[in-house]
């Protein structure tokens, strides 16, 4: 039975009625919803808009119906529409007439906001958990490979060399700030839409601080028809979940190309990987790969909502109840990739010596001779030139830099001595950088004592 019908004169046709329920996916806000009601009957009863005894008995049977949903003993039905009309039909259905008293002053606007905003503090929490994890692990890891040398690379081109560490702490400082934009973001969902009403506020003498204090809010919204009529907070959400989802894309791209054959600096383990159903040898990288895939699905969200709210109209408007699958699709992806991305670089195999065989060549030492000959006194838009000619005759040569004879050099500039081959040493490259920030190996440890305070 609908509880909107005094209205109407017909029936709606299953179709529509199908077309328009949520209930298949909103049954997911069950606990907010009766979290939100309780606090809205508590302050009808304190206000004297329904009896302190009508309000108890309310409270009570809102109580034992989470209780009943948590044991599977509640069945939904298509016909109440949404998880908000099912659980005021299933309150009267039990309590009678005084279930019916429940939805004074409010409306199912400032119900559905209130249950959303409840919804997303809570997976903010999750979300931030599943980041710490992260991050935590990033830094494990990071402790472990100071000592790791690998190519930095421009261009996917081999640059300078660096250490795992550096690499790893990069992503660790994305992470963290991920961590911070999802706090930040919370902030703005950490406001109270409940006793807007549906648009224009209510008659009745309501108390929004209180159901703010019941409810954990920090602030009142304080203008009712942008209270029901704004999803900026999940947009913003969305935003941050994608912006995640870019910084995993990236980190899985490198997992993926690092676990190949041509570089080899990495095996993911057995447990994150799968094989092919015709190449008996294939190893696939696909835990990383799904991760890569799914951020597009992620933006895909993101650009959903703000499509949806573009062009409406204030206040309400039905096009809002689409709000909530690409919220919850979101959360549940990105979730599910931290956790498994999190697991999957705890287990891998780093291939140090890989890794440190690849950092001796491609000439990333050739910034390093260019800066010897400027402490020579050359300039250095002349060292780069000299330095340039040489690694062109070093590759006809088919060796390092640090191959070449001392008369080789000397050829270049008279400048070269016998320490240059010291100075282009893979681990002094690392050592001599001495900007903050940089890959040294003390700047690497300094970083890593910043981020355990
Ligand atoms: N199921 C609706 C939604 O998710 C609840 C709000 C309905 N409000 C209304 N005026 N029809 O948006």
């Amino acid at each position: 039975m609908k509880l909107w019908k005094g209205r109407f004169e017909k029936t709606s046709t299953q179709a529509a009625d199908e077309f328009n329920a949520s209930i298949g996916f909103d049954q997911r806000l069950y606990e907010e919803d009766i979290t939100g009601s309780i606090a809205h009957a508590k302050m009808l009863g304190r206000q004297g808009i329904i009896t302190e005894e009508e309000s108890s008995v309310i409270v009570e049977a809102l109580k034992q119906i989470l209780e009943d949903i948590k044991e599977g003993k509640v069945q939904f039905s298509m016909e109440s529409e949404d998880i908000h009309m099912n659980i005021e039909t299933i309150l009267t259905q039990r309590i009678g007439q005084t279930g019916k008293k429940l939805h004074t002053a409010r409306s199912r606007n400032d119900q559905v906001a209130v249950d959303f905003r409840l919804y997303l503090k809570k997976e903010t929490g999750a979300v931030d958990a599943a980041l710490a994890a992260l991050t935590e692990t990033l830094a494990e890891l990071a402790k472990k490979h100071q000592d790791t040398v690998m190519p930095g690379y421009t261009h996917l081109q081999r640059a300078q060399p660096v250490t795992l560490a550096y690499h790893l702490l990069a992503y660790y400082q994305m992470f963290s700030r991920d961590r911070e934009r999802f706090a930040d973001c919370l902030t703005r969902i950490d406001r109270l839409p409940l006793g807007s009403g549906a648009l224009a506020g209510t008659t009745y003498n309501t108390d929004r601080q209180f159901l703010a204090e019941e409810l954990g809010f920090s602030k009142v919204l304080p203008n009712a028809m942008d209270a029901v009529a704004d999803r900026d907070f999940a947009i913003e959400f969305l935003s941050c979940c994608s912006i995640t989802m870019m910084h995993l894309s990236r980190f899985c791209e490198e997992l993926i190309l690092w676990s190949s054959v041509e570089f080899a600096f990495i095996e993911i383990d057995d447990a994150y990987s799968t094989g092919s159903s015709i190449m008996p040898q294939k190893k696939n990288p696909d835990m990383a790969e799904l991760i890569r895939g799914k951020s597009g699905r992620v933006y895909g969200d993101l650009m959903s909502l703000l499509t949806i709210c573009k062009s409406l109209p204030l206040a309400y408007n039905k096009d809002l109840q689409e709000d909530k699958e690409p919220v919850f699709d979101s959360v549940d992806t990105l979730k599910a990739s931290l956790g498994i991305f999190t697991d999957m670089i705890r287990t891998m195999k780093v291939r140090t010596d890989n890794m440190e065989e690849a950092a001796r060549y491609g000439y990333m030492n050739a910034t390093d001779a260019a800066d010897y000959l400027v402490s020579k006194g050359i300039a250095f838009r002349d060292c780069h030139e000299i330095i340039g000619r040489m690694v062109l005759y070093a590759i006809s040569e088919g060796k390092a830099l640090d191959q070449l004879t001392m008369e080789e050099f000397k050829e270049f500039s008279d400048a070269f001595d016998e320490d240059i081959y010291e100075k282009i040493a893979v681990r002094s490259c690392i050592e001599a950088k001495r900007s903050q920030g940089s890959t040294s190996f003390d700047s690497v440890a300094k970083q890593l004592e910043d981020i355990s305070k």
